[in-house]
């Protein structure tokens, strides 16, 4: 039976690398059922809408989400953010963001193969805090960092299940020397779920020795788990020492699967490339073989992923139909 996947291509040079991952997932043999949905930025400028209750309820009828990149100049930072991406991330409760890592770091000779786990649905993103006296020489802003026992122990408590198959290791990554209220809910969250899991070895790393390890010796992780904003900036730091961010993807997931979980790479929209055919494909295709794990369908995401591994070259299509040659059965 084919899979009923909602595409949001976005904007900038999300179609061109989402058409690709498409392209590989159909060469894999794979059966999908497209529906595509304009949504993003250039939707946004268009005629308003960025994502209604509506289309909500439509995607929650999918099996799973793709997802280009969203974002456009033209728009002012966090409405499409907000708007769309964080909306679809908290309101089909996609609490883990999976994200591999799999390189050398530059300058570095022993490869690495490491997931950072991020909490995706907390911390600061959740919108808490307001703005005072705006404008004026006295204005204060808050943003406060939400962290819930039960938040941080679900992300926490994949990333052990998902030791379980890898190298049964688990570090903890935050930074408890100073945000001594969340950092301490995390730690014992971590302590606690860690004791039910006797076989997995654990660590502490604070973030900002993290970013270090992360440069200088990355083997030495296996999971990571983390919260929502040191995720995210840790991620981009992930890519860059695994071959770039044209490679680097990402499984926002709903493991108790009561809606469709969204598959999207961790790069942006880059306008500045689009229609240059200079955008690497290559992290959308990553994105989508995580899709395809996800859906059961292991066998076929392995081979995307060993066809992913082998030089590609040219343009963004002659990049995809590459990868697509050596998956098709
Ligand atoms: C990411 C992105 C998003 C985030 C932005 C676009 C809201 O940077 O997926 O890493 O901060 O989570
Ligand atoms: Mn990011």
């Amino acid at each position: 039976m084919a899979h009923r996947i909602a595409v949001i291509g976005g904007d900038g040079i999300g179609p061109e690398v989402t058409a690709e991952a498409l392209k590989v997932v159909r060469a894999s043999g794979v059966q999908l059922d497209t529906t595509d949905f304009d949504l993003g930025g250039a939707r946004y400028l268009r005629d308003g809408e960025i994502l209604s209750d509506e289309v909500l309820q439509q995607l929650r009828g999918f099996d799973a989400i793709l997802l280009g990149a969203v974002g456009t100049p033209e728009v002012p930072p966090g409405v499409i953010e907000r708007g769309l991406l964080l909306k679809m991330r908290f309101e089909l409760d996609l609490y883990v963001n999976q994200r591999p890592f799999i390189g050398t770091a530059p300058g570095g000779t022993v490869p690495h193969d490491f997931v950072v786990i991020r909490e995706n649905t907390e911390g600061p993103y959740v919108g808490e805090g307001g703005v005072l006296r705006k404008g004026t020489p006295n204005e204060v802003a808050t943003q406060g960092s939400v962290n819930t026992r039960m938040g941080a122990e679900r992300a926490i408590r994949y990333a052990f299940e998902l030791a379980m198959v890898r190298r049964k290791h688990v570090t903890l990554v935050h930074k408890t020397n100073v945000l001594t209220f969340a950092g301490d809910l995390w730690q014992r969250a971590f302590n606690d779920v860690a004791a039910e899991y006797p076989e997995v070895s654990t660590a502490y790393n604070h973030v900002d020795a993290a970013c270090i390890y992360f440069v200088q010796d990355p083997q030495r992780y296996d999971l990571i788990v983390t919260d929502n904003l040191f995720g995210d900036i840790l991620t981009d730091l992930g890519g860059a020492v695994s071959g770039g961010i044209g490679l680097a993807s990402s499984a926002n997931l709903n493991p108790a699967r009561t809606g469709p979980s969204m598959f999207e790479p961790v790069h942006g929209s880059a306008p500045d490339i689009v229609g240059t055919g200079k955008a690497n494909p290559t992290a959308a295709v990553l994105s989508a073989a995580l899709m395809l794990d996800f859906l059961g369908e292991s066998a076929a995401a392995d081979r995307v992923r060993a066809a992913c591994d082998e030089p590609v070259s040219g343009s963004t299509s002659d990049i995809g139909s590459q990868i697509a040659a050596r998956v098709a059965i």
